[in-house]
């Protein structure tokens, strides 16, 4: 069964809906672990419930070294793919060419308009009518790699940026389980 890791840096809503479309058969595969640079990510104690391992990423070591055991990690969890679910580091050109292809993201705009840490809020004060969702490869740049998915969303008139967050939200848990569903049962292992 195809194998992935799932890296976080804070809440975990869309860490969430993977554990439950991976629960409930929607997405065929195994959530090996759950790596996190933040030990106060809310979604670590949400992988535990699950009965998921979670490991610490100790990027205070810097980032070579935090790297390598992720590197360890994969390798001794047989895992193929690498889902990215709000985690707020860059990998490093290296990494990223040692798992080619096979590192996915999921950004809360569509790309490439609006990349960087704050995707809805700079869609927001853009004043745009229509943002979105992209699920992308993930390459050496900041939101960039080739396109798999995406999703509108419509902003509405009297919304706020906490509506909007919301919407894309719930867009985010619809589309991110389906297009890995898609991509791991299309790609070779
Ligand atoms: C999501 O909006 C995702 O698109 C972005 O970071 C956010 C993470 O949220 N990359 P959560 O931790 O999954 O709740």
């Amino acid at each position: 069964m195809t194998s992935f890791a799932v890296l976080i840096s804070g809440r975990g809503t869309n860490l969430a809906a993977l554990l439950e479309a991976v629960s409930e058969g929607r997405l065929r595969a195994r959530m090996a672990f759950v790596g996190s640079d933040n030990s106060e990510a809310a979604g670590l104690e949400t992988a535990r419930k699950s009965g998921i391992p979670t490991h610490l990423l100790d990027y205070g070591s810097g980032k070579e070294k935090a790297e390598q055991s992720l590197a360890r990690l994969c390798r001794d969890g047989e895992v193929q793919w690498i889902v990215l679910a709000g985690f707020m580091r860059i990998l490093s050109p290296s990494f990223v060419a040692s798992f080619r292809g096979r590192i996915v993201n999921i950004h809360p705009s569509l790309l490439p308009s609006f990349p960087g840490p704050d995707g809805i809020g700079d869609a927001w004060r853009y004043g745009v009518k229509v943002t979105g969702v992209t699920v992308h490869l993930v390459d050496e740049g900041v939101d960039t790699g080739p396109i798999l998915a995406q999703r509108a969303v419509e902003i509405h008139p009297g919304d706020t940026p906490e509506l909007l967050r919301e919407r894309i939200q719930r867009a985010e848990r619809q589309l991110y389980w389906k297009t890995l569903s898609e991509l791991f049962s299309s790609t070779p292992h």
